[in-house]
C-alpha cells in the first residue's frame, strides 16, 4: 500500500485538475513503491502514467507531460552510469562538521513521513566543492551507500548532442528516467553546466538547455537527490549556487588527517611502514587523499614482492623521497 497521505494528496489534485501535482504526486508513490520492491506494481503505475501523458501530448504538446512510451526503455541508455554503492561514510575521513551534515541528511530521508506530516520535505540538492582526488566522487557514493539507493553518474557525452533539440529531449529523458526512482542523480563537474551564464562563446542552445536543466532540478520530486561535484566554485553564477542547499567542501587532508589515514591504512593492511606517522605526515603535507592512497598502495605492492625479507623501512624512505621530490617539482 502507498502512503496514505499520497493517497489523499492525489485524490485532492485529481479532484481539483492540477495536473502537475498529480504528476508529482505519482512519481512518488512509484518510487516509493519500487523502494518496497514492488517491482511489477511500480512499473504497472508507471506505464499508466506514460501512456496518459502521452494521449495528452498528442492532444496538446504543451511540453510537460512524459516523453513517448517507447523511448521509456531505450532511454536509461547512454545518459548515465549505475553505480551500486559500497563505499561507506566511515571510510572516509571527514571534518566532524561534515560527518554531522550528512547524518542530519541521511535522517531527513529515513524519518520523511514525519517531516511531511508537519508540511516539510527532506533536503535533496548537495553541492560538493573541493580540489580533485578529496572525495567528491567517494561522497556522493557513500551517502547513496547510506540511504541504500543507487548512485546515477550524469554522462555529458551522452547527454549532450550534436544537432538542435537534441540534448533538450534526452535531458527531458533523464529527468523522467529518475523522477520515479529513489536515487542519487550525481552531476560531476558541475561548474561545467551551471558556470556564469553571460559566457561569450556558448551558443543560445547550450544556455536554454542549461537553465532547463536548473528549473528541472528545482522541480525534481524530494525522493531524487541531486549532488554537484565542482573543483571551479566561483565559476558557478549566484543562481546555481543558492539551488544547492547544503554546501560541502572537501579539502585536501591536513596534517592530523594524515596521520589518522596512515593509520587506518596499516591498520587494515596489517603491516607497520616502521616510520611515525607524524614524520611521514610532515614530508607528505600538501598531497591529497588519492595520492595519499597511492603513496600507500604502491609501499605495499613494493613489501608483498619483496617478501619474505622485505625491508619496509627502505621501501617507505624511497616511496617519500620520489613523492618529495615531485612536490618539489611541482611546486617549482
Ligand atoms: N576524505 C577521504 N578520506 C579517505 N579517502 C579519501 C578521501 N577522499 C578521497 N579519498 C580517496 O581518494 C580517491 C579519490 O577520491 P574521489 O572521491 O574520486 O575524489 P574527487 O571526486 O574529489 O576527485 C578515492 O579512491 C578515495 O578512496
Ligand atoms: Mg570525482
Amino acid at each position: 500500500m502507498a502512503r496514505a497521505d499520497l493517497l489523499v494528496n492525489l485524490v485532492k489534485y485529481a479532484i481539483a485538475g492540477n495536473r502537475t501535482m498529480v504528476k508529482k504526486v505519482a512519481e512518488a508513490i512509484v518510487a516509493e513503491e519500487r523502494a518496497k520492491q514492488h517491482i511489477v506494481l511500480a512499473d504497472r503505475l508507471e506505464n499508466a502514467m506514460f501512456h496518459q501523458t502521452s494521449i495528452d501530448n498528442n492532444a496538446d504538446n504543451n511540453g510537460i507531460g512524459y516523453t513517448n512510451k517507447s523511448l521509456l526503455d531505450s532511454r536509461a541508455e547512454n545518459l548515465f552510469i549505475e553505480i551500486q554503492p559500497k563505499k561507506k561514510i566511515s571510510d572516509l575521513i571527514l571534518s566532524s562538521d561534515v560527518v554531522s551534515m550528512i547524518e542530519q541528511l541521511v535522517t531527513e530521508h529515513f524519518r520523511v513521513d514525519l517531516l511531511r506530516s508537519y508540511g516539510l520535505e527532506p533536503r535533496n540538492k548537495i553541492l560538493l566543492i573541493g580540489p580533485p582526488g578529496n572525495g567528491k566522487t567517494s561522497l556522493a557514493e557513500a551517502i547513496a551507500e547510506a540511504l541504500m539507493i543507487p548512485l546515477y553518474v550524469v554522462k555529458y557525452e551522452g547527454l549532450v548532442g550534436a544537432y538542435l533539440g537534441e540534448t533538450a529531449s534526452r535531458l527531458k529523458k533523464l529527468i523522467d528516467y529518475v523522477s520515479t526512482r529513489n536515487c542519487i542523480v550525481f552531476f560531476d563537474e558541475f561548474e561545467t553546466l551551471g558556470k556564469e551564464r553571460g559566457d561569450t562563446y556558448e551558443t543560445g542552445e547550450i544556455k536554454r538547455v542549461v537553465s532547463s536543466l536548473l528549473l528541472q532540478i528545482d522541480n525534481l520530486p524530494s525522493h531524487v537527490i541531486v549532488i554537484g561535484a565542482t573543483n571551479h566554485p566561483e565559476l558557478l553564477d549566484r543562481a546555481v549556487w543558492r539551488r544547492f542547499q547544503i554546501k560541502i567542501t572537501l579539502p585536501i587532508p591536513t596534517r592530523n588527517n594524515i596521520i589518522v589515514w596512515l593509520e587506518k591504512f596499516q591498520h587494515v593492511h596489517k603491516i607497520r611502514f616502521e616510520y611515525a606517522p607524524e614524520t611521514i605526515a610532515k614530508k607528505l603535507l600538501g598531497i591529497n587523499y588519492a595520492e595519499l592512497e597511492e603513496f600507500g598502495f604502491s609501499i605495499l605492492r613494493q613489501y608483498v614482492l619483496s617478501l619474505p625479507d622485505s625491508n619496509i623501512k627502505n621501501i617507505v624512505g624511497t616511496e617519500l623521497k620520489i613523492r618529495t621530490m615531485n612536490m618539489k617539482e611541482s611546486e617549482s
